[in-house]
C-alpha cells in the first residue's frame, strides 16, 4: 500500500512511526512532514489546507489511504474532498470534526443526550456574557472561544476583574480571531486531567490506552498554556473501573449521539476527562489524535494501525481487539525558549543520531527543518517530543529525562516535572 499523511508536527511523526512498522505498507508520504519524519516517509511540499493540491496528488501518486493528522483541516471538510475524489481518507468528515470545531456544538450535544460535563451557557453577545458572569458570581469561572485556537482558547478566571478582561479579550478584541464570535462560560472542575483517545467507525469505538497531558508552560503548572509539553501513559488514576463507567456513559453515547443527529464520526474521538469527585466529565472533545499524547501511545500500541484505519473506514470496528504492551511511556517535550510567544529558530540540533534504530526510545520532529547544508534545525516552538519507555512509569520517566540529555540545541526549554503525578499514585 501507498500511504499519506497529512500533517508536519509530533503527532504525525509518531502516526508516520506506526504506519511504517505495518508489513502491508511499501511507501509513505507527507504532506509537509519535517526532517524527522523525512527518515521515514518522502515529504511533500504542499501545506495541510491546500486540500485540491492533496487530492490531486493522491490521485496521481494512486495513494491507497490517507491519515489526517491537524485539526484544521478536518474542520474544513478535508475529509470530504477526499472522499469526493473517491480516495480512502482515515478522519472524521466536516459535519462530524465539528465536534472539535465548535465547543458550543460540542456542550450543546452533552447537554441533549446527558453526557456528563461541567455547566455552561452560550453567548454571541459580550454585554449578556459579562451580565451573566457578574450575576452568577462564582469563581473561578472558565471562559471557552467557541472555534479552534491551537489549544489556546481557554481561559481561567479567578474573579469578576479578570472575567470582564477574558470577555473583552475573547468576544471584542478577537484575540482568537472568529473563534471568539461565540463564547462558552463554563463551571470550573477541579481534578485529575486524563486524555483518552478512541478509534471510531461511525458505530463502534476503540479505546486506546490513556494519557495524561501536561498543558502549561512552566514547571508546576503555571505559565501560560501550550499545545502541551509532555505526555505519559498509562494515567494509573485511569482505573479499569473509570473506564467502564466512561465507556457506558462518554464513549458510547457521544458514538450514538453523533450518529442520530447525522453526523457518524469516523476517525480518531479524543476525551478531554477531568476526573472530579462526581465522577468523570468531559473537558473537551479533539476529532484527532492528540499532540502530544499520541507521542506516548502509538509506541504502546501492538496491533498493525492500518488495519485499524481500514477498519474504521469500512465501518468493520467491532471486528477489532486493540492491544497495548504491558509497559509505560513517557514524552518530554523540548521547547524553544520563550514558547508559546515569542521565540528564535533555526539553530541546529544535535545529538538526534543516538536515537536512531532505538526500540524504546523515540525523537519525534515537532518543529523541525533542513537546513541548506541537510543539517537539521528548529523550526517551531515545539521543537522535539523524546519519549522513552520502561516497565513502570517511573522508569519510563527516567529513562525519558535522560534520553533529554542527549540532545542539544540553542534556546532548548523543557519541563522538568513530566509525570510528577505518578509519584502521588
Ligand atoms: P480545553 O482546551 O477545553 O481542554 O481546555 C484547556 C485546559 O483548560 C484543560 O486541559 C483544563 O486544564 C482547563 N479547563 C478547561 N475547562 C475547564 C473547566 N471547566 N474546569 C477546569 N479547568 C478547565
Ligand atoms: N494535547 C492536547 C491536544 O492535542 O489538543
Amino acid at each position: 500500500m501507498k500511504v499519506l499523511v497529512v500533517g508536519g508536527g509530533g503527532r504525525e511523526h509518531a502516526i508516520v512511526a506506526a504506519i511504517a512498522k505495518s508489513s502491508r505498507v511499501s511507501k509513505i508520504y507527507c504532506a509537509p512532514g519535517n526532517a524527522g519524519i523525512a527518515e521515514l516517509a518522502e515529504c511533500v511540499p504542499i501545506g495541510v489546507m491546500e486540500f485540491d493540491k492533496l487530492v490531486d496528488f493522491a490521485k496521481n501518486e494512486a495513494i491507497d489511504l490517507t491519515v489526517i493528522g491537524p485539526d484544521d483541516p478536518l474542520v474544513g471538510g478535508i475529509v470530504d474532498a477526499f472522499e469526493e475524489a473517491g480516495l480512502r481518507v482515515f478522519g472524521p468528515r466536516k459535519n462530524a470534526a465539528i465536534l472539535e470545531g465548535s465547543k458550543a456544538f460540542s456542550k450543546e450535544l452533552m447537554k441533549k443526550y446527558g453526557i456528563p460535563t461541567a455547566g455552561y451557557e452560550t453567548f454571541s453577545d459580550a454585554e449578556e456574557a459579562s451580565l451573566y458572569i457578574r450575576l452568577q458570581n462564582k469563581y473561578p469561572v472558565v471562559l471557552k472561544a467557541d472555534g479552534l485556537a491551537l489549544g489556546k482558547g481557554v481561559l481561567i478566571c479567578n474573579n469578576e476583574e479578570e472575567a470582564m478582561a477574558g470577555v473583552k479579550e475573547i468576544m471584542l478584541d478577537k484575540h482568537f480571531g472568529k473563534a471568539g464570535d461565540k463564547m462558552v462560560v463554563e463551571e470550573f472542575m477541579t481534578g485529575r486531567e486524563v486524555s483518552v483517545l478512541c478509534f471510531c467507525d461511525g458505530t463502534n469505538v476503540r479505546c486506546m490506552t490513556s494519557a495524561q497531558d501536561h498543558k502549561r508552560a512552566g514547571d508546576g503548572d503555571t505559565g501560560l498554556n501550550t499545545g502541551g509539553m509532555g505526555t505519559f501513559s498509562p494515567s494509573p488514576f485511569y482505573t479499569e473501573e473509570i473506564h467502564k463507567y466512561c465507556v457506558r456513559h462518554i464513549y458510547e453515547p457521544t458514538m450514538a449521539a453523533m450518529a442520530k443527529e447525522g453526523r457518524p464520526f469516523t476517525g480518531v474521538m479524543f476525551c478531554g476527562l477531568m476526573l472530579t469527585p462526581e465522577g468523570p466529565k468531559v473537558l473537551e472533545y479533539n476529532a484527532r489524535f492528540g499532540d502530544p499524547e499520541t507521542q506516548v501511545v502509538l509506541p504502546r500500541m501492538e496491533n498493525d494501525i492500518v488495519d485499524v484505519f481500514e477498519a474504521c473506514i469500512d465501518g468493520r470496528l467491532d471486528e477489532v481487539t486493540l492491544s497495548f504492551a504491558d509497559n509505560a511511556a513517557v514524552c518530554v517535550v523540548l521547547a524553544s525558549d520563550g514558547y508559546p510567544q515569542k521565540y528564535e529558530k533555526g539553530f541546529p540540533i544535535s545529538g538526534l543520531e543516538a536515537f536512531r534504530g532505538c526500540a524504546d526510545k523515540f525523537v519525534f520532529h515537532a518543529g523541525t527543518k533542513f537546513g541548506e547544508d541537510g543539517a537539521v534545525l528548529t523550526n517551531g516552538g515545539r521543537v522535539l517530543g523524546v519519549t522513552a519507555l520502561g516497565a513502570t512509569l517511573k522508569e519510563a520517566r527516567a529513562n525519558a529525562y535522560a534520553a533529554t540529555e542527549m540532545i542539544s540545541f540553542g534556546n532548548k526549554y523543557m519541563r522538568h516535572d513530566i509525570g510528577k503525578a505518578i509519584d502521588e499514585a
